[in-house]
């Protein structure tokens, strides 16, 4: 059973910075659960809480029902793989997958079916006698992988596991563990700063800031609804647009307005805002929520001056001034665009998102 649950987490390190607050999180048994955010967020921290490698300075951390706060690290049932791989240079990748076994005094030949098990699963048999200093990065991160795989945890621990690795190699890697996952039905939690990768692995995210966790909930939950100005930034790329702006009401239409620029708001947020015109407010809208569009200007589109064009392979980027403000768009090939001219796109009306300009929270969700 590998529910973790947190109850009023917080974490001040010794020297007095408060890392975490207030942490209530319940993580199923099984669940695939990324902690998401910024550098210096706290990600590693909550992590390390989980593992035993910090302790817990305010509220409750449990495994099923039994409070952890004070269970060290080795009787804990988890398995953390590091960012660094933190391997032993001088052992074989043999040697460095059994070691945790080892310790554990588990006999030998278990052992050895257990590390050739997960030499297999990971397709690293070949380079069982090597030294990681014979190994390129990926090979490195599977014998990490290894050594947590051998020891049948009850949790996996992953902090930035593909940080290190190129490009190419980190978005393979991805379905790697998510099959791994599947393969081991067991509960994971990752931390990464890469909200790509998030989005790709995880049953549920926790977008965390300053120590603060921003929202909780599933890829689309957080993508299509994200709870404030931060998190819809966070996600997505190019990063979501913002526009400053105020509502207004006319006849039974609630607007945005900003200069010359109207765009009628859809039902689901129009009723919530119904009652506010001239309300302060910044609108939302994603790079990929317009169509490059050839009619009139009309209450659904947008209308600027290009400032710059960027191919990226099936589509392109547009770079467009809209009353005053810089905005990214990615859209079709097909437009005729070019930097100078004007361009009128269609806005995806329903997709629009609301911000209060005070406290830039959602007005929406
Ligand atoms: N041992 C420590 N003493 C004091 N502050 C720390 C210590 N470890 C981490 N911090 C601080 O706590 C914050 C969260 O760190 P961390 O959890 O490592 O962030 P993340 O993993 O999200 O990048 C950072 O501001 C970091 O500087
Ligand atoms: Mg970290």
């Amino acid at each position: 059973m590998a529910r973790i649950k947190f109850e009023g987490v917080g974490k001040s390190y010794p020297n007095g910075f408060v890392a975490l607050e207030n942490l209530n999180l319940d993580i199923a048994d099984k669940e695939f659960l990324v902690l998401l955010g910024p550098s210096g967020c706290g990600k590693s921290t909550t992590l390390n809480m989980i593992a035993g490698l910090e302790d817990v300075t305010e509220g409750k951390l449990l495994f099923g029902s039994d409070v952890m706060n004070t269970v060290p690290p080795h009787k804990r049932d988890v398995a953390m793989v590091f960012q660094s791989y933190a391997l032993y240079p001088n052992k074989t990748v043999y040697e460095n997958i059994a070691f945790g076994l080892r310790m554990r005094k588990h006999p030998k030949a278990e052992i050895d079916s257990r590390v050739r098990d997960a030499a297999r699963r990971l397709e690293i048999e070949p380079l069982l006698e090597r030294r990681p200093d014979q190994l390129s990065g990926g090979q490195r991160q599977r014998v990490a992988l290894g050594r947590a795989i051998v020891r049948q945890p009850s949790v996996f621990l992953m902090d930035e596991p593909l940080s290190n690795l190129d490009a190419t190699l980190r978005i393979s890697m991805r379905a790697e563990i998510k099959q791994l996952h599947q393969a081991m039905q067991t509960t994971f939690v990752y931390v990464t700063h890469d909200q790509a990768e998030a989005l790709t692995l995880a049953d549920r995210i926790v977008v965390m800031r300053s120590g603060v966790v921003q929202q909780i909930g599933t890829p689309d939950d957080i993508y299509e609804r994200p709870r404030n100005m931060f998190v819809a930034s966070f996600l997505g790329n190019p990063p979501i647009n913002f526009m400053d702006g105020a509502l207004a009401v006319e006849g039974d239409r609630v607007l945005f307005k900003c200069g010359q620029l109207a765009l009628t708001l859809p039902p689901h947020i129009a009723e919530r805002v119904a009652s506010q015109a001239g309300r302060a407010v910044v609108l939302g809208i994603r790079a990929e929520d317009v169509a490059s569009h050839s009619g009139e200007l009309n209450g659904d589109s947008l209308q600027g001056r290009i400032l710059s064009v960027l191919p990226v392979g099936s589509d392109q980027f547009l770079e467009v001034d809209v009353e005053g403000t810089r905005l990214f768009f990615r859209v079709g090939k097909e437009g005729q665009h070019q930097v100078g001219g004007n361009a009128t796109l269609n806005v995806n009306l329903n997709r629009l998102h609301l911000f209060d300009k005070q406290d830039s929270q959602s007005l929406v969700w």
